[in-house]
């Protein structure tokens, strides 16, 4: 079984897909370790109420390569073997990318390569959508690799984007498909069939790369 690692920034509402998946067997696999760059977050909260340990390590009070070190520390010491960012905004240093290559898997509320990269996190992803009169936005659950946003992408869902749309409608509406596209994401990598070649990601089985409705 998979250990599993979280990094949370803020509510941690995908953590607690994760949990809920984790909890009604859905996922073969273990969160070991809930993390966050910033204190007072509910991830946190929602964790140690699960009883998986947490850890919180401000940013702000310390470098970013100390913040890394702490972090990759106690990836080690859990002996994570996947390491999930749910909705975590710090940057992950070099060595802990290059120590967990195609291990590490993030959650973006767009169509990713479509409004991703730098400065496009939470509310302003939703908000360039429907400035630039986008039909349709989505999700995507992706490897991380150096860049911001650019790892070969795992899953993906396509969401509606309604004529009255506000950016907090849409993100609401595309958290929902969240719960459901990271869950699997990480079901069929704990299943063992998510295999990478260079970009692409070859899913093993019969599996609409999508989330389940
Ligand atoms: C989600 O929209 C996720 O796509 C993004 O950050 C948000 C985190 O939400 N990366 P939560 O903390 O899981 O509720």
């Amino acid at each position: 079984m998979l250990s599993i690692g979280v990094l949370v920034s803020g509510g941690g509402s995908n953590l607690q897909s994760l949990m809920d998946n984790i909890k009604d067997e859905h996922i073969e696999g273990k969160i070991t370790v809930v993390i966050s760059d910033r204190p007072g977050v509910y991830g946190i909260e929602r964790a140690k109420g699960a009883g998986i340990p947490a850890f919180v390590f401000d940013r702000k009070a310390m470098g970013c390569q100390e913040l890394n070190n702490k972090i990759m520390d106690v990836l080690k010491s859990y002996n994570v073997d996947l390491v999930v960012l749910a909705g975590y905004l710090s940057i992950l240093s070099g060595e802990i990318i290059a120590a967990y290559k195609n291990a590490i898997i993030n959650i973006h509320p767009s169509l990713i390569p479509s409004f991703c990269g730098p400065g496009y996190y939470g509310l302003k992803v939703h908000k360039s959508v429907i400035e630039y009169g986008a039909r349709v936005s989505g999700c995507t659950v992706h490897f991380v690799d150096e860049g911001t946003d650019t790892g070969p992408i795992i899953l993906q869902k396509a969401v509606e984007v309604m004529e009255n749309d506000t950016p907090e409608s849409l993100q609401k509406r595309i958290l929902e498909f969240e719960h459901r596209l990271l869950p699997e994401a990480v079901r069929l990598i704990c299943q063992g069939r998510v295999c990478v070649s260079g970009r692409k990601v070859n899913l093993i089985g019969d599996i609409p790369p999508t989330a389940p409705e």
